[in-house]
């Protein structure tokens, strides 16, 4: 298997083709946006971190019988995928309010949800990926209501599986965001799960271990996305 040409360069990775014509190299790089790219910087060994995140967060799911894009970590920025058509949706669940549920429902950071809310947003940054429904999904030709039946379910369970996981751990699964893409008639889990895609809280002192910290310029990024790798993946 050989690395080919570069595919798609995107805001946190780079895709590249391989000899083989369905699988990907998934790149993690050092750059952080935020805002749709309004805020631009770097974090310190986020691609290695963010990678073995991913990769272990994967296989952990694949032992629930989680469909993931994923086959194997390469080297310590790089994965083999499988190659998808992405659902330009990306797939939120909330736990806990944070972030923009709180300012557009007027509800207090950290106020835990009495049920898990599932939110779609138009992965379109020109647009600054709009909340959307199922029903734009369908009439937009995005995924059949059987597809995304097959995406809640499959996101659901991601967050039952994580939750518990995180939780043994002493942190708190706040949000995540997923992403699904199709080959032929299946449906996989894509992307990454990673500080960078997640909000995750030390339960007890709700120290944030995610992006919001280079977002709102808490200081200790680095060091907090170390932390959260040493936490996750320590035993
Ligand atoms: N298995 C896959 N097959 C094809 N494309 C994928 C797969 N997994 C993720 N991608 C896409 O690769 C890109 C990853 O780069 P990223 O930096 O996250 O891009 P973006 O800035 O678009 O979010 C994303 O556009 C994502 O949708
Ligand atoms: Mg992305």
């Amino acid at each position: 298997m050989q690395k080919k040409e570069l595919l798609y360069e995107g805001k946190a990775k780079k895709v590249y083709l391989t000899s083989e014509e369905d699988k990907l190299i998934q790149e993690f790089k050092d750059d952080a946006t935020a805002f749709d790219g309004a805020k631009k910087g770097t974090i310190s060994k986020k691609g290695e971190i963010n990678n073995a995140i991913s990769a272990y967060l994967f296989e952990y799911l694949e032992n629930y019988h989680i469909p993931t894009h994923y086959f194997e970590k390469l080297s310590a920025n790089e994965m083999l995928i499988r190659k998808l058509e992405i659902i330009p949706i990306e797939i939120v669940l909330r736990n806990v309010a944070a972030g923009s549920l709180c300012a557009r429902y007027n509800i207090p950071e950290g106020k835990v949800m009495e049920y898990p809310i599932l939110e779609y947003y138009l992965k379109d940054d020109e647009l600054h990926d709009p909340m959307i429904n199922e029903y734009h999904a369908y009439a937009f030709g995005h995924a059949t209501p059987d597809e995304m039946k097959a995406i809640n379910r499959i996101a659901s369970k991601v967050n039952a599986i994580l939750k518990s996981f995180f939780d043994r751990r002493n942190l708190v699964l706040v949000d995540f965001k997923l992403e699904f893409g199709k080959r032929i008639k299946d449906i996989y889990l894509a992307d990454e799960i990673s500080p960078d895609t997640c909000r995750i809280w030390d339960k007890k002192t709700h120290k944030k271990l995610d992006k919001d910290r280079f977002r709102h310029d808490m200081g200790g990024v680095d060091k907090a996305y170390r932390e959260l790798r040493d936490r996750l993946m320590g035993d």
